[in-house]
């Protein structure tokens, strides 16, 4: 993986472009002043400590992270017009995964009939997705993978304690996604960088729920399943990582920070991003945030602002962009990207986009299919290893079946 994490690429003909690009946010807005109607802070607290405003949060059991993502990851799909049967790997960055296993990543394979694709998580908090964009890139440019789908996803609202000031103010829920496809052009990912530094991880945890603290009675009732942050040393941490890495990702990717038109930086806190530009000596113009109608989305922060600052035009072929962010770990993460020409206008028509669009209704029903195959399947056949007649009929067809599908 040194191709795309460094300069060393072993296949220098070969780049990752960003080829699609999308977000999604739940409907659902929660004010400063709601939640100054729930907790004991005010508007004026919120926004002159962090800069947010507002932020979206889940409704319901149906709006979940693997939900998000996937209406992240189709729309990026889209907007790339490839098929999902086209792509080869499928990673989600998440702090909030839909279950410990099966990972969300083959959730969304499944979702968006992604056939043909490998699917992982990666748990790196909010540096999560610029890590995915280096593992993406890297398997694009060693020749691994074609295309790549990368999502960031989270729904921080499920582990907030919404009794708790100081971090149930900052957090945000919503979904980002880009597609990374081989392409012979210098663009796309340059250089990135990763780093870590695990004598923080207690600064910022989630304390309970993995091996460590089982959960249990105990651990529900004193909190253990909700984020627990120290935020002044996370603050201290974060202006410290995210100049350094934005300025040694510029310097590997060959570039002057003059150069650079626009850095995207993880969106946790106006103050941290002003105190960055501050050290780099940038104007602040140079710096997207959104962070006031989102809060602090961990994963899916950076790949959110990439889409929308796409949508608001500020950015162009040929432009040098620097994603840099921070996180759980602690980590810090950076990219270097060059933006390429366009996609292909494959989906442009209504009719192209109308067919795309009806791929991913098709591959709903195929997994839907398939389950109720298997449970209509092992409802009339009984369990497996029975010594009756059905279960000497079920040994039978399932080694008949297992022969079909060599
Ligand atoms: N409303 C009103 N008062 C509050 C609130 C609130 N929501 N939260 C804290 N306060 C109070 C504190 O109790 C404290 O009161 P005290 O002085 O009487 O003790 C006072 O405000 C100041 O508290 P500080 O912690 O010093 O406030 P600070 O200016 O540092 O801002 C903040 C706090 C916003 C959390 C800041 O430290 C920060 O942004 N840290 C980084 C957090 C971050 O980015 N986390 C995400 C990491 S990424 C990931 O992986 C999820």
């Amino acid at each position: 993986m040194t191709g795309a994490n460094g300069s060393g690429a072993s296949h220098p003909a070969r780049y990752a472009q960003i080829t699609g690009w999308a977000s999604c946010v739940p409907e659902k807005v929660l004010t400063n002043e709601a939640l100054a109607r729930a907790v004991d802070t005010t508007d004026e607290w919120i926004v002159s400590h962090t800069g947010i405003r507002e932020r979206h949060v889940v409704a319901g059991e149906r709006e979940t992270t693997a939900v998000l993502a996937t209406r992240a990851g189709r729309d990026a799909l889209l907007k790339a017009g490839l098929p999902p049967s086209q792509l080869d790997l499928i990673i989600v960055a998440t702090a909030t995964p839909e279950y410990v296993f099966p990972s969300t990543a083959s959730l969304v394979q499944d979702a968006l009939g992604a056939a043909s694709a490998g699917a992982f998580d990666l748990s790196a908090g909010c540096s999560g997705f610029i890590y995915a964009l280096t593992m993406g890139a890297a398997a694009v440019r060693s020749g691994t993978a074609e295309h790549v789908l990368l999502i960031g996803a989270e729904t921080l609202s499920r582990i907030t304690d919404w009794t708790d000031r100081n971090t149930c103010v900052l957090f945000g829920d919503g979904a980002g996604a880009v597609v990374v496809s081989a392409c012979d052009a210098r663009c796309g990912v340059l250089a990135t960088e990763l780093g870590s530094d695990g004598s923080g991880g207690e600064l910022l945890i989630l304390p309970a729920g993995g091996s460590r603290q089982p959960a249990s009675l105990e651990t529900v009732s004193n909190g253990g399943h909700f984020i627990k942050m120290n935020g002044r040393e996370v603050y201290r941490f974060a202006t410290t990582v995210m100049p350094k890495a934005a300025q040694n990702v510029t310097r590997k990717a060959g570039w002057e920070l003059e150069d650079v038109s626009l850095f995207i930086p993880h969106q946790a806190n106006t103050r941290i991003i002003e105190s960055a530009a501050k050290r780099l000596s940038l104007p602040m113009d140079k710096f997207f945030v959104n962070l006031d109608k989102y809060g602090n989305t961990s994963a899916a922060s950076i790949p959110i602002a990439l889409a929308e600052a796409v949508a608001a035009d500020r950015l162009h072929e040929g432009d040098k962009v620097v994603l840099v962010g921070f996180g759980a770990g602690l980590t810090w993460a950076a990219a270097a990207v060059e933006w390429g020409a366009p996609p292909p206008p494959t989906t442009k028509t209504w009719f192209g986009r109308l067919l795309a669009r009806l791929g991913f209704v098709f591959a709903g029903l195929r997994s839907w299919m398939i389950r109720s195959e298997r449970h209509a399947y092992n409802w009339v056949m009984g369990p497996v290893g029975k010594d009756n007649w059905r279960g000497r009929l079920r040994k039978r067809i399932d080694a008949w079946r297992h022969n079909l599908r060599q």
